[in-house]
């Protein structure tokens, strides 16, 4: 039926109406907050490119996770800051690094709080790789062990969920493999399966004090330019035992969010990634765009897109947003 008779607006009246038939539903409970856990004690320090996000030594992360949880958030991603790095990343297994211990303690105190940890060694690297170099090549198949045995040491203190983010292949595999034989079963993997080498990632290299010291990360993350691709990734991670798979970044990845949710029957996750974060927030600090609409534009638009859960650390205000709203 053409115009006149057909009129779109009418279901735009009001704002009552407006939410009667909206699609798309945003809830606290589908963020995951990220935590960037570090060394030492009483440490809260900010991140110059990404206002409003610290790193926190653990003695000092309570207070952020009440506040979270305060506005219905109920789940974490904790990436760790070890004292020291080195060649073979030996800070990723010691069961007394910064986030087992986090995971310890965030456990003890919240037990209902689903506590998921990064699985990457580029943090505890002195080369700044997600993988151990041999010559000249970031090599794949010695990296498999170290990460299994860094997701078996925050399973047995108490992670939920593991996600390993490094993008070397055959990792899924590896870990499944390791936690079942120790037992650990019912700890979930939520693979980064879909990672792109992406521009977007640089406020977090600022944070976490991270960047390769040479060379850049293509030869293990995704051409931004492939779509296929990222089924093939997909499917490999799900036969290796995936829980969960991740698309990031998210924003300028949608499609790509979509055509998994269309192929797959695996629940989705995107990262709202730091690039992402700190390029809304410095654009709102000029006053060039309002911050708080944005963020929710893209946050709706990323579940939209076939999203159930997103990272992102704008999760706390965003969450305070929707509560606003009611
Ligand atoms: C690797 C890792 C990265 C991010 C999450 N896990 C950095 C990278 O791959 O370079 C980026 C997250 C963000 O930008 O917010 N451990």
């Amino acid at each position: 039926m053409p115009f006149p008779t057909d009129r779109p607006r009418r279901l735009r009246q009001r704002d009552s109406i407006r939410a009667l038939v909206r699609e798309t539903s945003l809830a606290p409970s589908q963020f995951i907050l990220p935590l960037f856990v570090t060394f030492g004690q009483g440490k809260k320090e900010t991140i110059r490119s990404m206002p409003d996000v610290f790193r926190y030594s653990v003695d000092m992360l309570a207070p952020a996770v009440e506040e979270a949880l305060s506005v219905g958030i109920r789940s974490v991603m904790l990436f760790g800051i070890p004292e020291t790095k080195d060649e073979e990343a030996t800070q990723a297994l010691n069961q007394d690094g910064p986030v087992p211990q986090a995971v310890r303690f965030l456990k003890g105190r919240f037990p209902e709080l689903v506590v998921m940890t990064d699985v990457c060694i580029d943090e505890y690297t002195s080369h700044g790789h997600c993988g151990f170099i041999k010559g000249e090549r970031i090599d794949n198949d010695s990296t498999l062990e170290c990460l299994a045995r860094m997701a078996l040491v925050h399973a047995e203190a108490g992670a939920d969920v593991v996600a390993p983010s490094d993008m070397m292949d055959g990792r899924v595999g590896a870990i499944r493999k390791l936690l079942d034989s120790k037992g650990w079963t019912d700890t979930l993997i939520l693979s980064y399966a879909v990672k792109y080498a992406s521009a977007f990632y640089g406020p977090f290299r600022d944070a976490m004090m991270s960047g390769p010291q040479f060379g850049d990360r293509s030869s293990y993350q995704m051409d931004p330019a492939n779509r296929s691709e990222a089924f093939r990734e997909a499917r490999m991670d799900i036969e290796e035992g995936a829980d969960i798979l991740m698309v990031k970044p998210a924003l300028p990845y949608l499609d790509i969010i979509r055509d998994l949710k269309d192929r797959f029957d695996l629940p989705l996750c995107a990262y709202q990634v730091s690039g992402e974060y700190a390029t809304l927030m410095a654009a709102g600090m000029q006053g060039w765009i309002d911050t708080d609409r944005a963020f929710m534009e893209s946050l709706v638009s990323i579940r939209r897109a076939g999203a159930s859960m997103i990272i992102s650390y704008f999760s706390v205000r965003a969450a305070r947003l929707l509560a606003q709203d009611r």
